[in-house]
């Protein structure tokens, strides 16, 4: 988990260009292990950014080098906010998805948000739209 940390910050930091700070970490769901002299690849990317904002997802994968395989360990959602020389938050760049994988990842990300926002008292249920329109049908 350190070094997943370590994975998206450099991401948003590389995103934004500024340094940044971890503004929470959503849970992380674990399907697999990995097992003691296993290799760790993790993956992180911006999936969308806000306005000083950014959520970044990671795949975290174990490789078994000996016998030759890889297997699905956990994912996981960041935020991070993007800081100015004063560590106020600065505006970050939009993303920009191109990949059917990022476009679902880059919806998705508002409810997302909108979830964290609510339960980190943000957030007044009543403005999550599109979260509450998960759940209610007009
Ligand atoms: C995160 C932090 C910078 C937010 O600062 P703030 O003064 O509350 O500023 P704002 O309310 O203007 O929020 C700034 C951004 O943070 C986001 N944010 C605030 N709380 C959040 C939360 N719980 N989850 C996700 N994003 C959050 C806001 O949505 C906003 O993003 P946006 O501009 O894209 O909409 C500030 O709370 C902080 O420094 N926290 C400590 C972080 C820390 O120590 N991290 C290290 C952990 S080891």
């Amino acid at each position: 988990m350190y070094w997943m940390d370590i994975a998206a910050a450099l991401s948003a930091m590389k995103h934004c260009g500024a340094p940044v700070v971890t503004a929470s970490v959503d849970n992380i769901s674990f399907e697999a292990p990995i097992k003691l002299g296993n290799v760790v690849h993790i993956e992180a990317k911006v999936s969308r950014a806000f306005n000083t904002s950014m959520e970044v997802h990671l795949s975290v994968w174990g490789e078994d080098a000996i016998h030759q395989y890889k297997y699905k360990s956990n994912e996981a959602y960041y935020t991070f906010v993007s800081l100015d020389p004063n560590n106020k938050p600065r505006p970050v760049t939009q993303v920009i998805p191109e990949t059917e994988d990022e476009k679902k990842l880059f919806d998705s990300a508002l409810r997302r948000r909108q979830l964290r926002l609510i339960l980190g008292g943000k957030m007044k249920p009543d403005d999550a739209a599109e979260l509450k329109a998960l759940f209610v049908k007009d």
